[in-house]
Parts: structure tokens; sequence; C-alpha cells
């Protein structure tokens, strides 16, 4: 076996660890793999390889390298892999895992136009992000100050800004079956990269094997699968062609516009995988980056209450937050980006693949290589950071206390397939967090110290913690 794949890897192919013969290196990712694969950068180099069960792949690691594949190189690092657990969930279409081509180009530009349409290009968007805030901090409001963990509200709220631009509606707090829907979702994308997934990938007849976690990541894709069907259905009763209310009409205008076309991507099927995509991508990463910086503000007092100083003072009367504010608010924005660079949500990016023969650093990557970009080393990397596992927003702002924005800061990633949602990213997080903190002075319960080990899986997020929202002005 060690023989074969050693045939496998091609010349002029970048070194790597050695694999433990037929499964490779997938037990090294076991535990933290953003921090392990660092740590094996410094042995072979910011571009080396890996084997992931016979799949090879490559790791990139640091600003220089990621820089210099998805931007100077972005048409050749734009694929994404064709592994067998996404084939299996998205048939490789939709939008996330689509394959770099028509259908990926047309899905995109749909979903730009559409957030574009319905989101930010709307002047009264911002208002119905400021009133899911309310939603949100009265929901808070009702804890009166005891202990709760936020998750789920949190998830909620945010999920809401994503479902307006998708359906045109928000979901009550109380809807069992939309909060179970995002429950096992992102289960899923813990799931996705367990160690059963990966062996999947490795080895898919496993399939029939009737335990083990991959058995649960497919039942948790279909009963999503079948509640996000029957949700679109709804939601498009009642459409008038060419006048879309929300993406799902949106796409059903492409869907029959396109009817007959050869090579139309649009379908069915890829209306739902894209929704989903929309719906988990949307939800994931704003609910964990938000839930870091509660718990963050909670250990650092100090932080939190130079935020809180800088809130009450632009807004005055305690009036609501809107995104005219952000530029007199340079303590927030650098909070909020040391909360991006240090928790590192997205750790390793979303996998890659090339769409052609690469050529870097003198090494020679064949088409279709899976390409892992390690987003954790950019932000810990010590050519543009000082001290970079110190936690210190103080990094992001001048001798004047104005912001200033960092070269290698890419939690969005860059390139071709970087984050569609940065802009409405960027509107929830500060709506959300000036609104919170505007109201709420947050605090342990007594004695309670919650451990900021992130959980692992596709994002990081916190281990469930329970905080306390004191009041801290009356309600304007
Ligand atoms: C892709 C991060 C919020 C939709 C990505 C990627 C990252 C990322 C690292 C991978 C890009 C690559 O392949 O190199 C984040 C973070 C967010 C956030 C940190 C919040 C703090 C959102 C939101 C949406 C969204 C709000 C939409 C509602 C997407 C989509 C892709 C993507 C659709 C796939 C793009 C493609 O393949 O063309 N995001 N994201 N993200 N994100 Fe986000």
């Amino acid at each position: 076996v060690r023989q074969l794949m050693k045939q496998r890897r091609p010349p002029g192919f970048p070194p790597g660890p050695s694999p433990i013969p037929v499964i490779g290196n997938i037990v090294s990712l076991a535990t933290e793999p953003h921090v392990f694969l660092k740590k094996q950068s410094e042995i072979h180099g910011q571009i080396f390889s890996l084997d992931l069960g016979g799949i090879l792949t490559v790791v990139l690691t640091g600003y220089d390298c990621i820089r210099e594949c998805l931007y100077n190189q972005g048409d050749v690092f734009a694929d994404r892999p064709s592994l067998p657990l996404f084939q299996k969930m998205t048939k490789m279409g939709g939008l996330l895992n689509c394959k770099y081509g028509k259908g990926w180009i047309d899905h995109r530009k749909l979903a730009c136009n559409s957030f574009r349409y319905f989101g930010s290009g709307q002047r009264q968007f911002e208002r119905k992000i400021s009133e899911e805030c309310m939603f949100f901090v009265d929901a808070i409001d009702e804890h009166k100050g005891k202990p709760f963990n936020p998750k789920h509200l949190v998830t909620n709220a945010v999920s809401n800004i994503t479902n307006l631009i998708i359906f045109g509606q928000r979901f009550t707090y109380d809807d069992r079956n939309f909060q179970h829907m995002i429950e096992i979702f992102s289960e899923n994308v813990e799931l996705a990269v367990s160690g059963w997934a990966l062996l999947y990938n490795a080895f898919p007849w496993i399939e029939y094997v009737p335990f083990g976690k991959h058995q649960k990541l497919f039942r948790n894709a279909a009963e999503v699968y079948d509640f996000l069907l029957e949700v679109i259905n709804g939601f498009s009763q009642g459409r008038v062609p060419h006048a879309p209310r929300h993406y799902v009409d949106a796409y059903l205008d492409e869907l029959e516009q396109n009817k007959g076309e050869p090579g139309s991507s649009f379908s069915q099927e890829n209306l739902i995988y894209s929704v989903g995509e929309l719906i988990i991508a949307g939800t994931e990463t704003t609910t964990n980056t938000l839930r870091w910086a509660m718990l963050y503000m909670t250990l650092y007092p100090n932080i939190q209450e130079r935020v809180q100083r800088e809130i009450d003072s632009v807004l005055e009367n305690g009036r609501v937050p809107t995104m005219e504010d952000k530029q007199k608010m340079p303590y927030v924005e650098a909070v909020l980006h040391e909360i991006l660079r240090f928790c590192n949500i997205v750790p390793l990016g979303i996998f890659r693949a090339t769409t052609q023969e690469a050529k870097v650093n003198g090494y020679t990557i064949p088409k279709g290589t899976m390409v892992i970009t390690n987003l954790y080393s950019v932000h810990m990397d010590e050519k543009y950071w000082t001290d970079p596992g110190v936690f210190s927003p103080q990094r992001f702002l001048d001798s004047n206390g104005n912001f200033v924005k960092r070269e290698a800061f890419l939690p969005f990633s860059m390139g071709k397939r970087c984050c569609l949602g940065e802009q409405l990213a960027r509107m929830e997080m500060f709506l959300f967090f000036t609104t919170l903190l505007q109201r709420f002075h947050l605090q342990f319960p007594p004695g309670t110290v919650p451990t900021v080990t992130p959980k692992l899986g596709m994002t990081l997020q916190p281990q469930p913690y329970s905080i306390c929202a004191v009041r801290r002005q009356q309600k304007s």
C-alpha cells in the first residue's frame, strides 16, 4: 500500500509528513487540525502536502502563500474538491460547494444580486436589522439578569436576517421546526470534518457500514432537505413572475426563463441546495462571531467598559445605532476585528481545489488537487502580527485611536470564492453587538469562568456557556 501511495505522489509535489499506511494523515487531524497544520508548516514549509487516505491534499500556510495562490492565481485555485461527501450532499451543484464553471457563476451572480436587491441595497433593510436587534435584546431582557445560554437566541436572531432576504420573512424565536432544522444542519457542519467524514471521503463504501457518525450526517442532510423543500414551496405561494419578493422568487424566475436551455444550471434541486448553503453559511459563522464576542467582553471587563463608553458617547440618549455610526466607533470596530482574527471562525476556510496544473514556489500541483487554506495561520503569521497569540483590539488602532486596516486579515478568505456575505455579516455584527452592549452589562454567573477552548468543526465555536445580561439603562 505504501508503495502505491508513493507512486501516486506526482513529481514536483510539495513534501509533507509521512502518512500512516492506508489512512494517511487522517488521525493527526483528530485534535485542533489548524494548530497541527501550522506546526507542520514549520517543518515542511509554507506549502506542504498531506495524504488523507489516498486523497492528495496541499496545505497553504501564511499570508504570502495564501495571497499568491488565492489572489495572484485566482482562477487556478477557484474550484471545490469533488469529494464523495460533497457529491452525496449537493452533487457538486448549489453554490458554496459548486464546481467552478457556469453553474457556479450563475448561482453566485444571482445570490449577489439578490443580497443587494433585497438586502443592503434597500434603505429600509438596515431598519429591519435594527428591528431584529430589538426582538433580540427584548428576549434577553426576559432573563432579567439571571444566567442563560445565549446560543439559541443569537442563532435565531442572526438567521432571521438571511431569512428576510431568502424568504422575505423572519421566523419567530419559538418556531421549533426552524430551530430544529438549524440545529441538525449545524451539527452537520461539525460532522463534515469529523474523522468519520474524512474516512468516508477516502473509502466511500463505508456508506454501507450501518454505524458511525457519517450515517447521522446523511440522516440530518435528508431531514434538512425535506424541510427546505417544504418552506420553499410555502414561500413561493402567490408568486407573480418578474416581480420577485425575495431570493426564492428571483430563483424561480431564472428557472422559468432558462427552461429548456440545455446548459442551464438552475433547477429545483440546486435551489434547495443553495438556499440551505446560504442559510447555514450566514448563520453558523455570524452566530459564532457574536458568541465569541460576548464571551470575550465578559472575560475582559475593561474592554467591555471601553466599548460601552464609546457606544454611549456616540449614541446620545440611548438612541438606536445605525451603520453611519460605525465610523465614529473605531474601538468597537477594532474589537470586532480582533475577535475575527483571534477566534478564527472558519480556521481552514472551505476546501478548495485546483482547476488546472499549478506552479507555486517551485512546486507543481496537478489539476484537481484538494487545497486547504489555513486561514488561522494567516492570523497568527508572525511576519505580519506582533504577539499574534495575545488578544489585543489595540492592534487595529493607530496612536490617535483611529481604526487601521491590516493586510494579513482574511476571516472571509480572498479571491474568486471569497465570502459572499461579508458585507451583510459586517452590518449584522456591528448592529447586534452595539445594541447588545448599549443595553446590557455582561458578566459570568458568580463563581464561574467558562473555557475559551473551542468546540471543533468546520467552524470554531465556544463551548456552551452561561452568561448574565444585566440591564445598564432605561429603554429609550
Ligand atoms: C464562503 C467566512 C458570513 C455566505 C466563506 C468562506 C469563508 C467565509 C472563510 C470561504 C471562502 C473560500 O472558499 O475561500 C465567513 C465569516 C462570516 C461569514 C467569518 C461571518 C462573520 C457569511 C454570510 C453569508 C455567507 C452572512 C450569507 C448569508 C457565504 C457563501 C460562501 C462563503 C455563499 C461560498 C462562496 C463561494 O463558494 O463562491 N465565508 N462568512 N457568509 N460564505 Fe461566508
